[in-house]
């Protein structure tokens, strides 16, 4: 196959989706490899390492005519920077990486518009198979490192209980809410920092894995039996439920120092935690680092991108984490590419279709429509796997017209 590698447009993005190694395996593999110039540079790989791995340096134009593209970002997560490329699609173009087709579904209708076949890595099942090509947990992991390390700089303590001569200084006090991947990782890191640790979710379950990295669960009385989903993610829970959960969280957040939230409920806005009132009970000093910034955030007084301060309390709302440290998320980035790659090719890709959940559940587009269900239902289409109510596809509001003309093929 012809591989690219492209360089990110989104601002702020340094990450590569392939890293020279993995160049490297699959020039062994028999594969061509180009790369757009200057595609690694923010990640630490320079031209000469691709060029030493046999990757063809090649410029943009020339990177869009192979057939296959790999990209971190592209389509929906690339914003309005996506625009100039889809004219450089054709129904030859296979694109692989984030696309947002959930979130930024008008932008995936435009794009199966031209025939390009598009892969969406966000929507690897989470099943046991899949988990080596997993790039939403990834680079999650590192996020929850990551927002530990920014949350323990912001804060006007230090974090290890430290005895000295000068006195004893207690450890501070880090409740971790969302025990998913970012979570437990950001258990983890709190805890080899020295901090005394306590985590909450939503999960029952996830209480022994808590308190297998060390940390303290903190159990709240409330009704959480159906809080789980077959896949293992949370439930959205009713407004009812979160407000209760709130009045009993904010009893634990008056007290810590530094609070990282996590939560999120898959294709939904992120819920709402800690609101004003409860950041204006913490300690002026505290931190929260809301991981969740990019889905809205689940603290009311946090901004997306921004570093605010209210009432004494620092609030962090970072939106691209795995970015800052793209040497490595870039390496887990590219491996999980590079198995998803050897999946497809291993479904028959290109050349036929395959049901394999893995497959169908990454497909967002193919022979100019719209093939994925939750796609599909987001932008107002039937169902293809269901009989068609109606002689032509029609989107159900105005508003989702911009889809109209993916759907048939
Ligand atoms: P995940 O699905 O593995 O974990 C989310 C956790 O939140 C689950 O354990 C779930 O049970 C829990 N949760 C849901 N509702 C809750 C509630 N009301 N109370 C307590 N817990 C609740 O997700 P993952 O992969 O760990 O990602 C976590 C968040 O981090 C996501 O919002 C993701 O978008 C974000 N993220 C942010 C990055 C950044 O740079 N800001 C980078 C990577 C991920």
């Amino acid at each position: 196959m012809n591989i690219a590698v492209i360089k990110e447009q989104f601002p702020g993005e340094r990450r590569v989706a392939l890293v020279p190694t993995a160049v490297a395996s699959l020039v062994k593999e028999g594969h061509t490899v180009l790369i757009e110039q200057g595609a690694g540079a923010a990640a630490g790989f320079a031209d000469a390492d691709y060029e030493a791995a046999g990757g063809q340096l090649v410029d943009r134009d020339k990177a869009f005519a192979a057939s296959c593209v790999l990209a971190v970002r592209l389509a929906g997560a690339c914003g309005e920077y996506w625009a100039p490329d889809r004219a450089r699609l054709s129904p030859a173009t296979t694109l692989i990486g984030m696309a947002d087709p959930l979130g930024c579904w008008q932008t995936s209708a435009e794009d199966a518009k031209t025939g390009a076949t598009i892969f969406a890595l966000e929507l690897v099942p989470r099943i046991t198979r899949a988990q080596s090509m997993d790039v939403l947990s990834s680079q999650a992991n590192i996020a929850g490192y990551r927002a530990v390390l920014l949350g323990a700089t912001a804060l006007t303590k230090i974090v290890p209980m430290m005895t000295t001569a000068a006195g004893t200084i207690r450890p501070a006090k880090i409740l971790i809410l969302g025990a998913g991947v970012a979570g437990l990782q950001a258990i983890a890191t709190a805890k080899r920092l020295g901090g005394q640790v306590l985590a909450y979710d939503v999960r029952p379950a996830v209480k022994e894995q808590v308190e297998s990295l060390g940390a303290k669960f903190v159990e709240l009385p409330l009704e959480t039996a159906s809080s789980e989903t077959k896949g293992g993610y949370a439930k959205a829970m009713s407004e009812e439920f979160y407000q209760k959960q709130r009045e009993l969280l904010g009893k634990v957040i008056a007290e810590c120092d530094l609070v990282v939230t996590t939560a999120l409920i898959p294709g939904k806005p992120a819920p709402i935690l800690i609101t004003h009132d409860m950041v204006s009970g913490m300690k002026p000093g505290s931190v929260i680092v809301d991981l969740a910034a990019e889905r809205g955030g689940n603290c009311e007084a946090t901004t997306p991108g921004e570093t605010s301060v209210v009432e004494g309390v620092t609030i962090l709302g970072p939106t691209n984490l795995p970015s800052e440290v793209a040497t490595h998320t870039s390496q887990l980035y590219s491996r999980n590419v590079i198995t998803f790659l050897q999946h497809l090719l291993s479904c028959g890709y290109p050349e036929t279709d395959s049901d394999d959940e893995i497959y169908r559940e990454t497909l967002v587009s193919r022979d100019g429509a719209l093939v994925h269900s939750r796609v599909r239902e987001r932008a107002g289409l039937p169902d293809l796997t269901k009989p068609e109510p109606t002689p032509a596809e029609t989107p159900s509001s105005p508003q989702d017209s911009a889809a109209e003309g993916t759907s048939t093929s």
